[in-house]
């Protein structure tokens, strides 16, 4: 089994399998600035490393909204209004949002039946938003301080990596 199976697996701990994503991402991001392609490559590690997701993907903020950007899962909204859904609640804020029920988040935007469970992050580049980062989950509360964290350093490596 690959260590990153092991990880995967229920008993292992949180932080240990976001620190080997973080090594992981940055081998990955190494090398390259391109702000679509790496956001491509992170969705893609994070969706096929971290257990029950059902979608993870960017929104790039473009004159004043949110529009999709490189992304896993089933297709999604494409426009999202700042302060709208989890994700616009994120970008206005510009703090993580961890909804452990979509179904109780006021103004929560369905794209994917499938999803009880949802964190989102701002992306912050030299104080300015340029979007967020979105995790669904079909397990409700699937997502607590841990993934926060975790998420948190792995959006540092992209961060920097976009130049
Ligand atoms: N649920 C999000 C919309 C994006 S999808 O989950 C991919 C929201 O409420 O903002």
């Amino acid at each position: 089994m690959s260590a990153l199976n092991v990880l995967k697996s229920k008993a292992a701990s949180k932080p240990a399998l976001y620190d080997l994503l973080a090594s992981q991402l940055r081998s990955l991001l190494e090398g390259e600035r391109d702000l679509i392609a790496n956001a491509a490559n992170f969705s893609s590690l994070v969706f096929h490393s971290l257990p029950d997701l059902n979608w993870t993907g960017f929104y790039f903020v473009k004159d004043g909204e949110l529009v999709l950007g490189p992304f896993q899962g089933q297709p999604a909204c494409v426009r999202i209004k700042m302060g709208q859904g989890v994700c616009g609640a994120a970008a206005a804020k510009r703090k993580t949002v961890v909804v452990p029920n979509v179904h109780e988040f006021p103004g929560h935007i369905a794209c994917d039946s499938a999803s009880n469970s949802e964190i989102v992050m701002p992306i912050i580049k030299d104080e300015k938003l340029i979007g967020v980062l979105d995790l669904d989950s079909p397990i409700f509360s699937r997502f607590d301080a841990d993934d926060a964290a975790g998420l948190e350093e792995l959006m540092g490596i992209f961060v920097e990596s976009i130049g």
